[in-house]
């Protein structure tokens, strides 16, 4: 076999999964409808409708960073292919699934690589947890899951997950906490509204590309009125036990694993 078969090769596309290595352009609709299948019935945060925004938004940014598409494409379908909060906390099941699922498909090693370490390295993992995506086709993709993790998107995702997961919307007697470590992000229980404080309001200061930092801008800033509106609700009008001094206070340091300061009540 060794190589790989040209993209006007029809006969490529059908012995896929016998060690064949096919062409991106036969790969990436064979993904497609695997994934697509496979997410289908999700409900979590993670159906194939966020995977369809970010595969979009992770193309839009390759093309204006100048990336290579057959990666960035190919990453942004399989990125949520296994995650760590579903399996016990095991961040390695992402990156195995994905390799096989690629191979399973006709990926050769030239996809399979890049592909394969974007998935390992995506995840965010704490407020205080620096990961560095090292390829430009992974801070695209990474780019893009980020930015369906804000705005107005993000924000139904974060309640949609929190109702998943059995976690109240808001509670002012629990300070939100920026994780020093993975693990500690990890086992976290904390309410949806604390999850903004927690990740949500950082991830602008976290993207990696110009493209994908003028777009996060606009749906952060609408993620921060709507938390804002939230909490005047909640407390009809009196005061709040977490809300506007913290937010800034978030965005802005990320450094530490501490207990946010609370700016209200709690002492
Ligand atoms: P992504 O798919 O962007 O990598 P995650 O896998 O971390 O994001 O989570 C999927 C969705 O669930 C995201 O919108 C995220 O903000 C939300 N989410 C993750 N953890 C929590 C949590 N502890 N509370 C509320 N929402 C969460
Ligand atoms: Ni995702």
């Amino acid at each position: 076999t060794g190589k790989s078969p040209t993209s006007s090769d029809p006969n490529a596309a059908v012995s896929a999964g016998h060690g064949v290595q096919l062409n991106a352009d036969y790969v990436v609709p064979r993904v497609v409808a695997r994934i697509r299948s496979r997410f289908a019935e999700e409900a979590s945060g993670h159906d194939w409708h966020h995977i369809h925004r970010v595969w979009r938004l992770a193309r839009k940014i390759a093309v204006a960073e100048g990336a290579r598409l057959d990666v960035v494409e190919l990453a942004a379908l399989v990125h949520d292919i296994a995650d760590w909060k579903f399996h016990g906390g095991d961040d390695a099941i992402g990156p195995r699934e994905a390799e096989r699922l690629l191979r399973e498909e006709g990926a050769g090693d030239d996809l399979v690589e890049p592909v394969v370490e974007i998935v390992a390295t995506i995840s965010f993992k704490g407020a205080g947890v620096r990961q560095p995506m090292r390829t430009l086709e992974g801070q695209c993709v990474q780019d893009a899951d980020r930015l369906d993790a804000i705005g107005a998107i993000g924000i139904a995702r974060c309640f949609a997950y929190g109702g998943h997961a059995g976690r109240l919307m808001y509670d002012p007697e629990v300070p939100p906490v920026l994780h020093a470590t993975a693990d500690a992000y990890k086992a976290a229980k904390g309410t949806s509204v604390n999850h903004f404080y927690e990740k949500l309001f950082l991830l602008k200061d976290r993207m990696n590309t110009a493209t994908g930092r003028l777009l996060a801008q606009e749906r952060h800033r609408f993620m921060a009125s709507f938390i804002k509106r939230f909490l005047e609700e909640w407390n009809v009008g009196e005061g709040s036990a977490h809300g506007p001094a913290v937010l800034v206070e978030a965005s802005s340091d990320a450094s530490g694993g501490n207990e946010l300061r609370s700016s209200g009540s709690r002492s």
